[in-house]
């Protein structure tokens, strides 16, 4: 069984929690880029409209093979709400058919119920099957516990269903 984590991180969150899945289940790993411009308040308002209305996004790389894959992992922060334009871009180019999907986001506070629910949909409309989720609270959170609660809910998923 080959395992992929995929993941979109713009400060570092996400990614922890994706480098915590590659280190307990030998997964590999691509990070996608957002190459629009995110930083600054002006941007981070436009990015939250981008979220909220799925607009999508130029993405690096831009496809990721994923024939020698059965297990996929998606991860990507929650911006208002919903998920990332930057994985909703690469899922939106992923076939997912037959394989078993694995979803989780990261959130400063609340609104991670919808962004899992949203990626599900879009996931299981490309033939995926979606055998775990799990959401992330980082507002105050050290990297260890982080990482410490990523372990814990790895664990809880049954990889082999
Ligand atoms: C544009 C934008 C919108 C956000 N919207 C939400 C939100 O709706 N709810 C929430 O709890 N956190 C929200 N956050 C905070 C991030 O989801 C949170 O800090 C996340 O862990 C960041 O992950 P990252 O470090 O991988 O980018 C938002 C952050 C940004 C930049």
């Amino acid at each position: 069984m080959k395992t992929m984590t995929i993941y979109y991180s713009s400060t570092g969150r996400t990614e922890l929690v994706a480098n915590t899945i590659v280190d307990e289940l030998d997964s590999d790993i691509v990070k996608i880029k957002d190459l629009k411009d995110r930083k600054g308040l002006k941007n981070k308002m436009i990015s939250s409209l981008d979220a909220f209305r799925e607009n999508k996004t130029k993405i690096q790389p831009i496809r990721v093979d994923l024939t020698d894959y059965n297990t996929i992992f998606f991860g990507t922060p929650t911006w208002a709400s919903n998920p990332t334009p930057a994985i909703i871009t690469i899922i939106d180019r992923c076939d997912l058919r037959g394989k078993d999907v694995i979803l989780f986001t990261t959130m400063s506070a609340n609104g991670g119920s919808p962004v899992i629910k949203r990626m599900k949909e879009k996931v299981e409309a490309r033939g995926a099957r979606v055998i775990g989720k799990f959401i992330l609270k980082t507002k105050n959170k050290s990297k260890e516990s982080l990482k410490n609660e990523t372990k814990y809910n790895i664990k809880k998923i049954d990889l082999n269903k």
